[in-house]
């Protein structure tokens, strides 16, 4: 599973890939608000610090006004990806800029029959937003699961991008769910690694290792 990491932080985005596990960036405008920085100036860092795509969403809600605001956002560098809403003006939108070449990453995706319509107009990606149907009581793993199957069984290349991943188990759900791509927040990124049982063993070790009074 690809790991895209959810933040305009660049510090943050920065920290993840010197670790060497990151394939990707998703931001969207909520994300930039927190950031404080200017979309443009702020995506065009974060497309320099990592070689895998980097999403920047779309504000427009008709075709026209998508396409403007994607040719610009295209302009910014190679690696972007240009995120779009799901919905009929974004599905055409996606349509033309995939037939272009570009990477589309097609989100706020809910249900099962948006995502077939996602990767029926030739999306790269499309993101089910876990967390936010969990909110619901809905679950969102379900969605992962009916969109790999029906992905399957029509060969469709669209990769199945989790998102509004908020937790541990989020990550190892969608992935035992068969999700391509995980977009995971920072903080979450880094508790995947805590285990007390880790911390306990290397305190043993090293405790041990004291007694011996050997370097390497
Ligand atoms: O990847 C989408 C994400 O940024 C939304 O997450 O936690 O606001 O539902 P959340």
């Amino acid at each position: 599973m690809k790991f895209f990491v959810d933040t305009a932080d660049v510090d943050e985005i920065r920290e993840i890939n010197s670790i060497g596990l990151l394939d990707g960036v998703t931001t969207n405008p909520s994300l930039i608000m927190k950031s404080g920085r200017d979309i443009i100036e702020v995506t065009k860092e974060i497309c320099s610090i990592v070689d895998g795509p980097v999403s920047a969403e779309v504000t427009a809600l008709d075709y026209d006004g998508m396409m403007k605001e994607a040719a610009t956002l295209g302009k910014i560098a190679d690696n972007i990806c240009i995120k779009l809403p799901l919905t009929m003006e974004g599905l055409k939108a996606c349509k033309a800029l995939t037939s272009d070449g570009h990477q589309t990453n097609v989100t706020l995706c809910f249900s099962a029959n948006q995502a077939l319509l996602a990767a029926k107009a030739g999306a790269t990606y499309v993101s089910p937003f876990i967390g936010r149907l969990d909110d619901m009581a809905i679950d969102g793993m379900e969605l992962i699961e009916d969109m790999r199957l029906i992905f399957d069984n029509y060969d469709f290349e669209t990769q199945i991008l989790a998102a509004s991943i908020r937790t541990v188990n989020h990550v190892k759900e969608a992935a035992l769910a068969g999700a391509d791509v995980a977009t995971i927040p920072p903080s979450t990124i880094k508790a995947l690694v805590k285990h007390p049982l880790t911390d306990k063993g290397i305190e043993g070790f090293l405790a041990d290792w004291a007694k011996t009074g050997q370097t390497i």
